[in-house]
């Protein structure tokens, strides 16, 4: 099939490359000119595990190009997607110029019938407003035009994205127009071989389903922070409460492990924007606004922690922090909403600086931070111990998970680890001489002589 994408980001990028893949011809149009000319020369602008090959081999291929000219895009399209950003608004809601820019460009190129699909995360009744858009702009040009618009909501993961879209779990397909389920059907056959995937409703429940799993997936995670806050308090370990609860298959394993909060682009805005189309709608949305809250005081807990240790924030001036992690989930150098961030502002405004490093998101931290005095990224873990006294893990990234604690001790002036995900024992850590917080680690928590 003739595929056009707009937008080149996380999910268009993918999306678009792995419909390549499965032999399909896609042309992904940005307006981010930059972006597309390094695109074109195999420049693949974010970190996401097998991408880059696949980007290069299936441009080489002929089967995947990248453009500017919405225009010819929208004119070779039987299959046109809206996967560009839907970023929170002042108040919480989904802004949703950029897929309304989209529709309109899509009303003022259309030349042939063609099914137009919206992957982007937007509030219900979006593809209704998506739908005038495109006809008023067709109407104003004099042009009669078929076309759909259907809701196919994107539930890849950052960091395992590829994975996701060529072994969907899934695929949520929202319209009442059967032979727009059947050209979908067509579209992603190669991806769902070995048994039917597709789950068809109408495009209300479609958009609503993933406000929803984002949402469910962000309440296990406070829940999992609200019981750690508790463990703290009581002297309990939420590590050990995890592995009580997870093997209860009616609650699992996924999704409960306590930590520094979640953030990314995703989970905090989608709980946000779900709220507010509750609050508009005159429904309470009491649990997604306690979800929200949890989340935004568990961004301060690490520096809350370092506080404690200390003995007051003034204590921090002049210290020196290592930082492991910066983006906002491993495999990924994504920043957006990282508790990374959180911290390390409070650090600053404390009169601490940051050591850090991270795999992949450095050049994203430049990017966001700037050059300054007091952020010096390095190229190493190793590198951020130089004349730290504190240790601080943000990301779980699989190389932080068992350095030398020995090294760790000689290393740090002040002996001490702040563990943001739970990724040591604490025994261990405290055997080699070092202070240990985690969170929700009550019974662990050791105070420096
Ligand atoms: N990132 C994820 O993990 C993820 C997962 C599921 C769903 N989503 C949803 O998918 C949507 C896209 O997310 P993302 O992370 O890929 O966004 P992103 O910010 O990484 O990329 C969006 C891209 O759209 C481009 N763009 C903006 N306006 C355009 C226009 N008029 N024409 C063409 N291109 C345009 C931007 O230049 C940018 O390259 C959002 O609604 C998001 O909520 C994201």
């Amino acid at each position: 099939m003739d595929v056009t994408i707009f937008g080149t980001g996380y999910v268009g990028l993918v999306t678009g490359t792995c419909l390549a893949e499965v032999g399909h011809h896609v042309d992904c149009v940005d307006v981010d000119a930059a972006k597309v000319e390094g695109l074109e020369n195999g420049v693949v602008p974010i970190h996401e595990p097998g991408l880059e090959p696949l980007v290069r081999d299936n441009h080489a291929a002929g089967r995947l190009s990248f453009t500017t000219d919405a225009r010819s895009a929208i004119a070779r399209g039987e299959v046109i997607f809206i996967a560009v950003g839907t970023p929170p608004d002042e108040d919480g809601s989904a802004d949703l110029q950029y897929v309304l820019a989209v529709a309109e460009t899509i009303g003022l190129h259309l030349q042939r019938p063609a099914v137009i699909v919206n992957k982007s995360t937007v509030p219900v009744g979006t593809a209704d407003r998506v739908r005038d858009t495109i006809a008023r702009a067709l109407a104003a040009r004099g042009a009669d035009i078929a076309f759909d618009v259907v809701s196919n909501p994107e539930f890849l993961k950052e960091g395992d994205a590829v994975n996701d879209c060529m072994r969907p779990d899934r695929i949520v397909i929202g319209t009442d127009n059967p032979a727009a389920i059947d050209k979908l059907r067509r579209l992603y056959a190669p991806f769902i071989r070995s048994h039917d995937r597709i789950v068809a409703m109408d495009v209300r429940s479609a958009e609503l389903t993933k406000y929803a799993a984002n949402a469910m997936l962000a309440t296990k995670i406070s829940f999992m922070n609200e019981v750690a806050c508790i463990a703290e308090q009581v002297g309990a370990d939420v590590e050990m409460v995890r592995q009580g609860i997870g093997s209860d298959p009616r609650i699992g394993w996924h999704f409960i492990y306590a930590g520094a909060g979640y953030g990314g682009s995703c989970f905090p805005k989608d709980v946000q924007a779900l709220a507010h189309s509750a609050r508009r709608h005159g429904c309470a949305p009491r649990l997604l606004e306690a979800v929200d809250a949890v989340n935004e005081a568990q961004k301060n807990h690490l520096f809350e922690l370092m506080v404690r240790h200390y003995g007051g924030p003034e204590t921090l001036r002049g210290k020196t922090v290592a930082v492991w992690g910066l983006a906002f989930k491993p495999d990924t150098d994504d920043m957006r909403a990282a508790a990374s961030r959180r911290l390390l502002e409070q650090l600053w405004a404390s009169g601490a600086k940051v050591q850090a490093y991270d795999p992949e998101a450095s050049r994203e931290a430049l990017r966001i931070f700037g050059g300054r005095d007091d952020l010096v990224l390095c190229d190493a873990a190793s590198a951020t111990l130089d004349g730290a006294d504190a240790l601080v893990v943000v990301t779980e990234w699989k190389q932080f998970r068992s350095p030398d604690f020995g090294e760790l001790r000689d290393a740090l002036r002040d002996r001490v680890v702040f563990d943001g995900r739970n990724v040591y024992e604490p025994a261990e850590v405290e055997a080699a001489g070092l202070a240990y917080y985690g969170i929700g680690r009550g019974r662990s928590v050791v105070r420096p002589e």
